[in-house]
């Protein structure tokens, strides 16, 4: 598939059909996905009445509450099956089949969650190319099965972090009801598809905060704020004797030179970077202005959840843009294919389309339809134009298309009537 003709496309559907039926293997350079975490909760979009009060029968945008039913038993024997054929999973398979056991029994709401997981994740390596890499976004509730599922799926070798991104920093009242620490934290779990994967960590180096700038440049004099570094080479440094020169009288040790040439010395001086101790040795003088910001942990605490924010759209477990840029320009390029799988309200297609990458996005809730392509088109309308620049796929257009929709209910008995809803209107 080439990049350059390729449109932006979105799908409604059940992801692991989309993926099977309408994506080429091999085909996409970063997927990021931020599924439901098995957090056992109906997530409901609250509209209000004319008098301010939510309605009662609120709209389900999705669940996450899972039970082992006999579609799920199912879709276990396939993946163990699916696993036996492939040479590359074979190990996998073995553990996975004891896990079923140990699991069935203890604990048959967490297997239904994983085998939703494990399904899809197997599909999302295959849609990867060689140097793509997947983020998967989730939280405690499973993050310790999930991550045995990628290693069994990806490779340990091929697990490159885990970022922890505290999403908030004003704990809510109510976790101090519970007999626990609150949560403000979530993981998200990076594996490449191979060794040879895209990453260029000086595309996302973070800026200095006022305090950051204040310790580091400790120093003042009539320009501003400073640190002193060194401007010679030290004998470690091996032998350069065409740095070696003199300089306001100034001659360095003979043969590991000046750190730079003579002409780029003088510029610096009358810049005002080069400095003299009172023992007359010469420095040079950092400036902050100069500073590109410190390299990434894998701790994120500079991007807050969208509270209050203009970016907040109302879509529950909406993430914020910056989170998902920083993690698109980490690990690929300008004209590059991000596809999320679980795009809900459209994050990573908005962060993918401003930093002029393609994108491909698959929602399961009728709801999402309107809300990601208007987000899309007004905030980019003079680049997206439906038809010509993106597409979208999977929306009931006859009769038969619209009674499947109906009768879809295996994870709410009122979901295939609400799906109907949201498209009709
Ligand atoms: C946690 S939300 C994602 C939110 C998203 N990151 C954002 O910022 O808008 C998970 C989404 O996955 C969707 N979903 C659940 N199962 C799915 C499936 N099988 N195929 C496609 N989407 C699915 C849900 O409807 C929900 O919108």
């Amino acid at each position: 598939m080439s990049n350059e003709n390729f449109i932006n496309q979105l799908y409604y559907g059940d992801n692991l059909d989309v993926m099977s039926e309408k994506i080429q293997n091999k085909s996409i350079d970063l997927i990021y996905l931020d599924p439901p975490f098995n957090s056992n909760k109906n997530y409901n979009l609250i509209y209000s009445t004319a008098t301010g009060q939510p309605v009662e029968e609120n709209a389900i945008a999705f669940c996450d509450a899972w039970e082992l039913t006999n579609d799920k038993l199912n879709d276990i024997k396939e993946f163990a099956n699916e696993l036996e054929v492939e040479d590359d999973n074979k190990s996998f398979a073995d553990f996975w089949n004891a896990w079923v056991k140990a699991l069935e029994y203890q604990n048959p709401k967490i297997l239904a969650y994983l085998v939703f997981m494990a399904r899809r994740l197997r599909l999302m390596k295959y849609k990867l190319k060689d140097t793509g890499s997947l983020f998967l976004h989730c939280d405690a509730s499973a993050s310790h099965y999930i991550k045995i599922i990628l290693d069994g799926i990806f490779g340990h070798k091929n697990f490159r972090n885990e970022i922890i991104w505290q999403r908030t920093k004003n704990p809510k009242g109510s976790q101090f009801k519970e007999k626990k620490l609150g949560i403000c934290t979530d993981s998200i779990f990076w594996y490449s598809k191979s060794e040879n994967y895209k990453f260029d960590l000086s595309k996302i180096k973070v800026p200095l905060t006022k305090e950051e700038i204040e310790q580091k440049y400790h120093l003042k004099d009539d320009i501003g704020r400073y640190y002193s570094g060194p401007i010679e080479r030290g004998p470690s440094m091996g032998d350069r004797p065409n740095l070696c020169y003199e300089y306001k009288g100034y001659k360095n040790q003979y043969p590991s030179g000046w750190r730079m040439t003579k002409e780029n010395l003088i510029k610096l001086d009358e810049l005002g970077n080069l400095g003299w101790s009172s023992t007359g040795r010469p420095f040079r003088k950092l400036r902050p202005e100069d500073d590109k910001g410190h390299p990434l942990y894998n701790l994120w605490t500079d991007i807050n959840r969208l509270y209050k924010s203009k970016e907040k759209l109302g879509y529950p477990t909406q993430k914020p843009t910056d989170l998902l840029e920083r993690i698109i320009k980490m690990c690929t390029d300008e004209g590059d294919i991000v596809l999320d799988p679980f795009c809900g309200c459209g994050t990573t297609l908005e962060a993918a389309q401003e930093l002029k990458r393609k994108w491909i996005g698959i929602y399961i809730c009728m709801l999402s339809t309107t809300l990601v392509e208007k987000r899309l088109v007004e905030k980019y309308p003079a680049t997206l134009k439906k038809g010509k620049t993106y597409k979208v796929d999977g929306i009931p257009i006859t009769m038969e298309q619209v009674k499947e929709l109906i009768n879809k209910a295996d994870t709410n008995k009122n979901e295939g009537r609400y799906q109907f809803q949201y498209w009709a209107i």
